[in-house]
């Protein structure tokens, strides 16, 4: 990753006259996405992402998904798609290398036992608190905000709405709409 990211820095280097700093360009461009995804990519708002510690992987698909159009999002297509592939793969691999920080939610013992029953479907791929995911393409969920978890599981259930990974469509449509909303925050309110 890094590699391919200096060569095509180098390449595109032999255009300017002065050399641009591969690592330092990443860092410029990440601080832009702060003021909505949290300083170093820890969100402090409920229906934000934190972004910092999710794998270089799933960061870079479901980037290249939005500029692709392969994916919708009313927030992230338009500011994604002014950004080349490699910015993207930086980014990916800038947040990637940054911890995870679980930001642990109360919520009611009737709504995490709720959850929890819910959450046996879940457990092979993103594992039992949602933080030993089975493979670099899935996403952590302990200690993401419920809140945003709610409203991804909602765009996977709406045949409307864009979205790619068919695992994941087929699994957040076997849950009802109370469901959804318990195993948004048991996942919101585990620590590991
Ligand atoms: C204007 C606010 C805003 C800015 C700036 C912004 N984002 Fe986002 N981002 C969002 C919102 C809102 C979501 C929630 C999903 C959606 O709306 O599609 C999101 C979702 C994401 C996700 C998906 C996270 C997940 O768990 O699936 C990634 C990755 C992401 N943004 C990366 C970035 C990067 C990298 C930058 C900076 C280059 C950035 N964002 C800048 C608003 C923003
Ligand atoms: C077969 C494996 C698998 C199973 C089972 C599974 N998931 Fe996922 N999950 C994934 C993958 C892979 C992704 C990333 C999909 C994408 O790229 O859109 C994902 C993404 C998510 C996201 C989006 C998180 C984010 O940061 O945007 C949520 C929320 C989620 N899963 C919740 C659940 C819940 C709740 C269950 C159980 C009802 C579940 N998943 C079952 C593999 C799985």
């Amino acid at each position: 990753m890094r590699n391919k990211l200096q060569m095509a820095f180098a390449l595109a280097g032999l255009f300017f006259v002065a050399p641009v700093q591969a690592g330092d360009d990443i860092e410029g461009l990440a601080r832009t996405c702060y003021g909505c995804h949290g300083t170093n990519g820890v969100s402090v708002g409920q229906s934000m992402p934190s972004i910092a510690g999710l794998s270089a992987d799933y960061l870079k698909t479901v980037m290249m998904e939005w500029k692709s159009g392969a994916r919708a999002s009313a927030n992230m297509t338009r500011l994604i798609s002014g950004y080349s592939d490699a910015e993207i793969a930086g980014l990916a691999s800038y947040f990637s290398k940054l911890p995870w920080t679980p930001q642990v939610q109360k919520t009611s013992k009737e709504t995490l036992a709720k959850g929890k029953a819910a959450s046996d479907r879940c457990e092979s791929c993103h594992g039992v608190t949602g933080g030993e995911p089975d493979g670099d393409d899935i996403p952590r969920l302990n200690g993401q905000w419920a809140k945003y978890l709610e409203l991804e599981l909602m765009k996977y259930r709406d045949e409307a709405f864009q979205m790619s990974h068919k695992k994941m469509i087929k699994n957040a449509r076997k849950l009802d709409e109370g469901e959804v909303n318990s195993v948004a925050e048991y996942f919101g309110a585990q620590s590991k």
